[in-house]
């Protein structure tokens, strides 16, 4: 691991789930660097694996939905120690989890408690060095989690995630979307996470509340040295605090790269078509259609060949035969054998 520039390096990940009395495969051979104090967004299409490896991550596959197949991930702690979090033995991530790295998920609505009132619900996670422990007995000690520690941790959250501190005697139903979602970012920093996975932190949100939980996250990363994976669909929500950023197509890295250069130079066909339909840059495009069609679906991907290939304006013989490695471009990586001598798409 290269533990002066990166806290998190992810080889060669591949998650399969127990489907209808066989396997489907959601993640693919995806490899990524979260370098320190940056922020990476994996941007994709609805079922594009994007939660799936942010639940490998967090060691949230459960044991009757899933499995992690094959890869590794490492995490290097501050002190300098480098510990494997895929790889390794769960204890190592059962070590991490909810305090070194921690979660913003996907659906924080669904993940609160709607018969708990929001302050024992962030004590929970402040004291997650209980993550060995049955959820009936965590549950129990966070409710009488009222001493002093505890207290001035879910405080100094709550003051950092904006979330108002009068609302922490609320439930669930009783806060607004951006307040539910200003909870989670501060249970997610409770124990003061060196690495927050926030996993579609604005969906569901209007536009003027996406935009001030973004404008939080971004406070954040600046003002500590906490990395970020942001997890979205919405480049231009990434755009705004993402450096690097990988994009994943039917389970598998399609471009990975620095953000700035995937929108204003995509490398790999899909991206060029992803760029061309969000963000209608026709210029940096030109001539390469929006893409048409839609992914296949987890279960039906293909088990030879490019992922992209029926979609693909540039489709080679080969494209059809064989897995396309990840290559290098100028700016990055692309999963694309246009890349094979060093070339670039064709605008
Ligand atoms: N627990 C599960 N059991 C079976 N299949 C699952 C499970 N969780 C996810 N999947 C499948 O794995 C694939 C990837 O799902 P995942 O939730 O990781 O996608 P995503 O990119 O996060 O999508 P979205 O943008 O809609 O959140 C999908 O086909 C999904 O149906
Ligand atoms: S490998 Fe072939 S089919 Fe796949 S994206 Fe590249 S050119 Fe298109
Ligand atoms: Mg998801």
């Amino acid at each position: 691991m290269n533990r002066d520039t990166n806290i998190l390096e992810v080889r060669g990940l591949g998650v399969e789930y127990y489907v209808g009395g066989g396997l489907l495969r959601a993640v693919d051979g995806v490899s990524f660097d979260v370098k320190k104090g940056g922020a990476l967004a994996i941007v994709g299409e609805s079922g594009s694996g994007k939660t799936t490896i942010a639940s490998a991550l967090m060691g949230l596959i459960m044991s009757w939905e899933g499995r992690i197949r094959e890869g590794s991930a490492v995490f290097g702690a501050d002190d300098g120690e480098i510990i494997e979090i895929i790889g390794g033995g769960a204890h190592e991530l059962g070590r991490l989890r909810g305090r070194e790295i921690s979660l913003i998920p996907q659906d924080t609505a669904a993940a609160l408690d709607p018969l708990m009132r929001i302050y024992p619900q962030i004590a929970e996670a402040a004291t997650a060095d209980n993550v060995g422990k049955k959820e009936k007995s965590r549950r129990r000690e966070a409710r009488r989690a009222t001493d002093d520690a505890v207290r001035e941790k879910v405080m100094a959250a709550a003051r950092k995630a904006r979330f108002p501190s009068d609302a922490l005697d609320a439930y669930p139903h009783q806060l607004s979307g951006g307040q539910k979602q200003r909870s989670a970012i501060a249970a997610a920093l409770v124990n003061s996470p060196s690495l927050i996975i926030a996993d579609e932190p604005t969906s569901g949100l209007d536009a003027a509340v996406a935009r001030e939980i973004l404008s939080t996250l971004k406070e954040l990363k600046s003002s500590r040295r906490l990395s970020i994976i942001m997890i979205t669909h919405d480049i231009r929500a990434a755009a705004e605090m993402c450096d690097d950023a990988v994009i994943m197509y039917a389970g598998r890295v399609c471009e990975r790269a620095p953000l700035k250069s995937i929108i204003h130079a995509p490398k790999h066909p899909y991206s060029v078509g992803l760029m061309n339909a969000i963000l209608s840059v026709s210029k940096i495009t030109d001539g390469v259609k929006p893409v048409e069609g839609s992914p296949p679906v987890a279960g039906s991907f293909k088990t030879r060949g490019c992922r992209f290939a029926e979609r693909c304006a540039f489709k080679m013989e080969i494209c059809e035969k064989s897995d396309p490695p990840l290559l290098k471009t100028s700016a990055g990586y692309a999963a694309c054998f246009l890349f094979q001598c060093g070339g670039e798409t064709k605008k």
